[in-house]
């Protein structure tokens, strides 16, 4: 069996800019207490001034470089997870290793929303055990604020997210024992249009109107359907959680943690009623980040790590459900 990969550095990187509901009820018609009650969200980060997800995945980066005890010059493959690309394309994982400094490397994007670390981190554990290096630097990026419709119609969807950056470098195990146990990953693409962008696209022509992001057609904008997406996520998680520790030999009452990602507490809660998992054993963020897309499962893992709730040698359970549907988890022996 080839050797086991670990996570080892993890870093974060957030605006200073917050947007509690209240600023976002100035905008459009919600309130603080529909928002929280409904999301568990009191607030998000917004950029101040423009820049792209890789200027805050930089930091995130080099931080998690450090953290790691590692150089650019160690890492032999970087992923970019994102739903929010710097540009349309080239490939956002180009301009990130760039930003870096990178010496010529594969880089690659992955394009999987909410579920794109989970994927990112099962493609860097894969590409390692195949022999084809010994490091790879995951970053999840994302600048919403600058894409949503910060007007009554977009409420649904905009009142969620929130942009942040934040880095893993994958490598070793330490001691063999440590590391990423398996990875598990789902997608159904017959509910894409349940939650999704439908411009840019090159199946319109032409491609990009300028009445998509303004007056009546909102198809240049994030669109959900909330109550859709919900039932779906609440069934999936649980499903995905036990198809990680039974690949393993665990149960439910072995997980220590579970680090789903953070897109509403109403689901996050849910989850854990289902899985019987007590409150102290599933981190919750979104109170202060909102949905961070690629960004909010190592946002909420370094977030423990820092608060003590992961500890060494703990079974931790990364989870994610978003667009596509997509679905996933990693389950990791810290
Ligand atoms: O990260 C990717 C995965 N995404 C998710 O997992 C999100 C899943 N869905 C959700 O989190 C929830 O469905 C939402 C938070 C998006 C919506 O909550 P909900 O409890 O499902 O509300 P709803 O969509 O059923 O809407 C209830 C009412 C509607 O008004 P009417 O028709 O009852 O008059 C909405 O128009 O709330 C209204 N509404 C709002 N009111 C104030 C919708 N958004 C807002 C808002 N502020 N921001």
């Amino acid at each position: 069996m080839a050797a086991r990969n670990h996570i080892l550095g993890v870093a974060t990187c957030l605006p200073d800019n917050i947007v509690t509901n209240d600023d976002l009820s100035e905008c459009m018609d919600t309130s603080h207490e529909w928002i929280e009650q409904r999301t568990g969200i009191c607030e998000r980060r917004h950029i101040a001034e423009d820049c792209g997800g890789t200027d805050l995945g930089k930091v995130a980066a080099e931080k998690a470089l450090e953290d790691a005890g590692l150089t650019i010059e160690d890492i032999d493959l970087l992923i970019y997870a994102t739903l929010s690309p710097d540009l349309e394309w080239p490939a956002t994982a180009c301009l990130m290793a760039a930003k870096l400094g990178a010496p010529p490397m594969p880089a690659l994007d992955v394009r999987n929303q909410c579920s794109g670390f989970v994927y990112a981190l099962a493609t860097a554990d894969t590409w390692l055990k195949s022999g084809r290096g010994k490091h790879v630097l995951i970053v999840g990026g994302e600048i919403h604020s600058t894409g949503l419709d910060l007007t009554t119609r977009g409420r649904e969807v905009s009142v969620i997210f929130g942009d942040a950056a934040a880095a893993v470098v994958v490598g070793p195990s330490p001691d063999g024992e440590k590391g990423i146990l398996s990875t598990h990953l789902h997608a159904d693409g017959k509910f894409a249009e349940k939650l999704w962008m439908e411009v840019p696209s090159s199946r319109r022509s032409p491609n990009v109107m300028v009445e998509d992001f303004e007056g009546e057609d909102p198809s240049g904008y994030p669109r959900m359907a909330g109550r859709y997406v919900f039932k779906h996520a609440v069934t999936r998680f649980p499903e995905v959680i036990r198809e990680s520790l039974a690949a393993n030999g665990y149960g439910v009452e072995d997980l220590d943690l579970l680090v789903p990602h953070q897109a509403n507490l109403r689901i996050n809660q849910f989850v854990g009623a289902e899985l019987k998992l007590d409150e102290a054993r599933v981190v919750n963020n979104m109170q202060k980040y909102g949905n961070t897309t690629a960004a909010s499962i190592p946002l909420a893992l370094r977030e423990a790590l820092d608060d003590g709730r992961a500890k060494e040698g703990g079974l931790f359970c990364l989870a994610a459900f978003g667009a596509g549907f997509t679905w996933a988890a990693a389950l990791v022996r810290w």
